[in-house]
């Protein structure tokens, strides 16, 4: 299918093709200087006392999960909405991936869910940070200092996303934020670790570089592998990090134009901003009614939308951990009513016009 709007397209272009050409001609291809230069832009920006590349979220999280400790048998709470990244690491693991479900108005992790489902065998949370705000993240970490309990933030979908001053991915022990490349910026594949603490950070660089603390050695101190990024990825992502204000101010600029005109259909619902955070559009999520009819009508006008996270109580791959369809009721009605529209920068205002008239004038 062709069509006329895509549901994403990636904002890159001369500036990241310098700097590819650059690490071609220079025959610097592993992590080297674009590396560094990204992960102290990372730094700045976020304000974490570490960063670490990693080869993208997924394997982000999985080596987050691997350094903290998480072992087989362990429980870990995160939100049913979310994308399977977050909790397929930890299954893959042996530990157990325990549900909860989100907020109404934001659908980021409902922190008043938590408690409920601590038990001795909980280790650890996973806060994750969708559609571009915050989650809640006092109460969270306050149930986690009380249950003395890890919090490893998933915010895969959170670049230049701050909750009360602090960005995404520093609030908790660690967190990672994803460059691929539907993300806010992207190397095409990769993402970075953050941690404020120093003995974590030792125990991260071990673990994604081979149980070693630095590359050219055969001596392997601790067991490891390799969750290693290029500099051509970082090259590209030096260039983006430079088009972050650009990328945030025309994304919001997209997102105003739908809300202004979309804002006073009757069957059509934005989802709630969160409280204590700031919002860097990753999608425009609304919330319909007769969202099958509405994605067929607009797959039929080749305007390319998105459902929202099918959630992972639901899915094929965690069936054995015995969750019934009609748990999580709020993530179940987010998949039931959601669909995403693009904001990507590639927009011009008359494909948002396109899109918004579209959806007018299906209800009529
Ligand atoms: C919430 C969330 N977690 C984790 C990931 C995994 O990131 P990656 O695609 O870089 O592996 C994604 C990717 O879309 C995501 O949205």
């Amino acid at each position: 299918m062709s069509y006329k709007v895509f549901q994403l397209e990636p904002y890159v272009g001369q500036e990241e093709l310098a700097n590819l050409t650059k690490s071609i001609n220079d025959g610097w291809l592993t992590e080297g200087p674009f590396s560094k230069k990204f992960i102290e832009g990372v730094k700045d920006m976020t304000g974490a006392k570490h960063a670490l590349l990693a080869a993208n979220g997924t394997l982000a999280l999985y080596l987050m999960y691997l350094a903290i400790g998480i072992e087989p048998g362990d429980e870990v709470i995160c939100p049913s909405f979310t994308f399977n990244a977050t909790a397929s690491p930890l299954a893959i693991i042996g530990a157990k991936p325990v549900f909860v479900d989100i907020k109404e108005d934001d659908l980021q992790i409902d922190p008043e869910m938590i408690e409920a489902v601590i038990t001795p065998k909980t280790k650890a949370i996973v806060p994750v940070h969708i559609y571009g705000q915050s989650c809640d993240m006092d109460p969270i970490m306050e149930i986690a200092k009380k249950h003395n309990l890890l919090v490893i933030e998933d915010a895969a979908q959170g670049f230049g996303v701050f909750y009360k001053e602090k960005h995404t991915g520093t609030i908790g022990h660690c967190g990672m934020i994803s460059f691929f490349a539907d993300k806010t910026i992207t190397c095409g594949e990769g993402a970075v670790v953050l941690t404020n603490d120093d003995e974590l950070f030792e125990k991260l660089k071990l673990v994604r570089n081979q149980g070693r603390p630095n590359s050219g050695t055969f001596i392997h101190p601790s067991l490891g592998m390799n969750f290693r990024m290029t500099d051509l990825q970082c090259g590209v992502g030096v260039a983006q990090l430079a088009k972050f204000p650009e990328i945030k101010e025309r994304k919001t600029k997209n997102f105003e134009l739908y809300h202004a005109w979309l804002k006073d259909v009757p069957q059509v619902k934005f989802v709630g901003l969160s409280k204590d955070s700031n919002f860097i559009p990753f999608r425009v999520n609304i919330r319909v009614e007769r969202l099958e009819e509405l994605l067929q009508f607009m797959e039929d006008n080749q305007l390319q939308t998105r459902r929202l996270f099918y959630p992972l109580h639901k899915q094929p791959c965690y069936s054995y951990l015995g969750y019934q369809e009609n748990d999580f009721p709020v993530a179940n009605k987010a998949y039931d009513e959601g669909l995403s529209l693009p904001v990507h920068l590639g927009l011009k205002r008359e494909d948002i016009e396109l899109i918004c008239d579209t959806i007018i004038s299906f209800y009529g």
